[in-house]
C-alpha cells in the first residue's frame, strides 16, 4: 500500500510537534506521548482516484485503448493468461503440467478454476499472502517484517476460506502444527513466527486453527481476531491513548485514513478530556479541525479501554517482549479506579469537562452525517461494550467489502483500478465477495482473472 505521510500539527495547538515519516520519528512520537506530550501524525493514504490526471494521460490512456482494441485477441492468448495468472498470484513461474491444466480451464472459459490452480502453489501462501498482510500489522506499513500471529491468522482464514469479516471479531488464531517441534506460541515474544518463517515452513499445509483465547488468556468474548493478536496489540496499543487501534484498523480495513471522513457536524459529548478545546488559544480550530475527527473517533476507542500493551519501557522501549494486556471484570485500575486502563486518564486536566471514560461502551456517531456513506449494516445497532462487537461494526460495513477487494485488485493486478471497467469490477467483485460468504481467495482469483489479459 501506498502511503502518503504528511503532518498534522494541530493535535495540540500549545505544543510544537513533530513530523513522523520514519521509523525513528515515530518511536520518538511515541516517547513524547509517554512523557505526556500531544502528536498525532496522520497518514493520507492516496486513493488513486483522488490524483490529479493531466490531459497528457488522459490522451495516453485513449491511444492506449485504441491499440488494444486492435491487439487484444492476437497479444494474450490463453497460454500467456496462464502465465500471468499464475505469476501474480503464487509470484513464481508454473511448472509446465500446472501452466497446462490453467490454460485447458482457460479455454475451457474457466479462469476460475485456473486461478485456484495456481492458489494450489504453497507460494500463494508464504509468499503472496504473507507480503500482502504484513503491511496491516505496523504503523510503518513495513511489507518485510518476520510472521507474526497477525500475518499468520490472515493466512490460515484465507487457505481455509472462512469469512473474512471474522478477522476483526472471532476467537481465532494460527499456529505451526505441534509435531513441527519449533518453540511455542508465547505471549511475551515473536518467537514460535520467526522460526515458522526461518524454517521456510509451507504454511499452507502447516499452519493450524486455534482459538486465540487459549493461547493468551483472553477471554473468549474479549478476542477480536487479529485485533487482540500479540502483533496488533504491540502495534497499536503500544503506549498512547489506544487510538492507534482505531485509525489502523480503518487504514488497513476500512481503506481510509480519519483525514478524508473529517465531520464537524457531530456533537462532541464522548471526547476525551486530553484534547483542548481552545487548542493555542482558538476554539474555532477545536471545531473546525478537532472536533471533526475526535468528536466520532473518541466514542468508537472506547471500544478498547480495557486493553494495554504492557512492556518494560526502559529494558525494553520497543515491545519486543511484551504482551496484551486486558483488566478482566473485577479488576480496578489505580488510575481511573475502574476497569478502564490509566492511558485513557493521559493529560485529563487538559479540559477538565471534556469526557470522562469509566467503560468500554463504544458508539459509532458515523452512522450519523457524512461517513453514513461508509454503509453500516442497518442490522446492527451501531453501538456496543468491547472489541468484538466493534470489530463486528466495522466488519460488517460495505467499507470493509471494498477495501478488501482493492487491497487485493491492487495485488493481483499491480496497480489501482483507474478506469471504469476497473470500477465496475471493483463492485461486481465486492458483490460476489458479500454473496459468496466472504471467502477472499474468491476474490483473488476473479480480480486473477479480471487482469490477466492485460
Ligand atoms: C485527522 C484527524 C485528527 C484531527 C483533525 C485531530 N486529531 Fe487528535 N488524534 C488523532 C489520532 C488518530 C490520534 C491518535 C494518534 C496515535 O496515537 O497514533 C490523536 C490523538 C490525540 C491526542 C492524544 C495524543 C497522545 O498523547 O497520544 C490528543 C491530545 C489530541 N489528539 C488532540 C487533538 C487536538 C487538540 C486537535 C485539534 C487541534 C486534534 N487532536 C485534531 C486524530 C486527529
Amino acid at each position: 500500500m501506498k502511503v502518503l505521510h504528511y503532518h498534522q500539527d494541530s493535535c495540540n495547538g500549545e505544543q510544537a510537534s513533530r513530523t513522523c515519516d520514519n521509523r525513528s520519528a515515530n518511536e520518538k512520537c511515541a516517547n513524547q506521548k509517554s512523557t505526556g506530550q500531544k502528536v498525532a501524525v496522520v497518514d493520507k493514504v492516496i486513493d488513486s482516484k483522488a490524483s490529479a490526471k493531466n490531459s497528457f494521460s488522459t490522451l495516453a490512456k485513449l491511444l492506449a485503448a485504441a491499440l488494444l482494441i486492435n491487439v487484444n485477441t492476437s497479444w494474450a492468448g490463453s497460454l500467456e493468461q496462464a502465465k500471468r495468472l499464475h505469476d501474480r498470484l503464487a509470484g513464481v513461474p508454473a511448472d509446465a503440467s500446472t501452466l497446462g491444466q490453467m490454460r485447458d480451464l482457460i479455454d475451457q472459459g474457466n479462469g476460475l478454476d485456473a486461478a485456484y490452480v495456481a492458489m494450489e502453489s504453497k507460494h500463494f501462501y508464504n509468499t503472496t499472502l504473507k507480503l500482502f498482510s504484513t503491511p496491516w500489522t505496523n504503523i510503518d506499513q513495513d511489507i518485510f517484517l518476520p510472521l507474526n500471529d497477525y500475518s499468520a491468522t490472515v493466512i490460515g482464514m484465507v487457505r481455509d476460506d472462512l469469512d473474512f469479516r471474522q478477522l476483526l471479531q472471532a476467537d481465532i488464531a494460527y499456529v505451526g502444527r505441534p509435531t513441527l517441534n519449533l518453540p511455542a506460541y508465547n505471549i511475551n515474544n515473536n518467537q514460535h513466527y520467526q522460526a515458522l518463517e526461518d524454517n521456510a515452513i509451507d504454511l499452507q499445509a502447516d499452519l493450524v486453527q486455534v482459538t486465540q483465547s487459549s493461547l493468551n488468556g483472553l477471554p473468549t468474548e474479549a478476542t477480536a481476531g487479529v485485533l487482540t493478536s500479540r502483533a496488533g496489540a504491540k502495534a497499536f496499543f503500544y503506549l498512547g491513548t489506544n487510538r492507534a487501534m482505531l485509525r489502523f484498523t480503518l487504514i488497513n480495513h476500512l481503506c481510509t485514513d480519519l483525514e478524508p471522513i473529517k465531520d464537524n457536524t457531530l456533537p462532541p459529548d464522548r471526547i476525551r478530556q486530553d484534547v483542548s478545546r481552545s487548542p493555542g488559544g482558538d476554539s474555532r480550530l477545536f471545531v473546525n479541525n478537532c472536533l471533526a475527527c475526535h468528536s466520532g473517533m473518541d466514542p468508537l476507542a472506547q471500544a478498547f479501554a480495557y486493553y494495554d500493551y504492557d512492556f518494560n519501557q526502559d529494558a525494553d522501549p520497543e515491545g519486543d517482549a511484551g504482551n496484551i494486556a486486558y483488566n478482566q471484570t473485577g479488576t480496578t485500575d489505580p488510575v481511573t479506579g475502574t476497569r478502564v486502563q490509566a492511558k485513557y486518564f493521559n493529560n485529563n486536566t487538559t479540559f477538565p469537562l471534556g469526557f470522562t471514560t469509566t467503560n468500554d461502551q463504544w458508539q459509532n456517531y458515523w452512522r450519523s452525517g457524512n461517513n453514513r456513506s461508509l454503509g453500516w449494516d442497518p442490522a446492527l445497532t451501531g453501538s456496543g461494550a468491547g472489541l468484538k462487537s466493534l470489530g463486528q461494526e466495522l466488519a460488517n460495513s460495505e467499507a470493509f467489502a471494498q477495501c478488501q477487494v482493492k487491497k487485493v485488485f491492487k495485488n493481483v493486478c499491480l496497480r489501482s483500478a483507474e478506469s471504469d471497467a476497473d470500477i465496475n469490477q471493483l463492485a461486481s467483485t465486492t458483490a460476489s465477495f458479500k454473496q459468496n460468504g466472504y471467502q477472499l481467495k474468491r476474490v483473488f482469483a476473479e480480480l486473477g482473472n479480471y487482469c490477466m489479459g492485460e
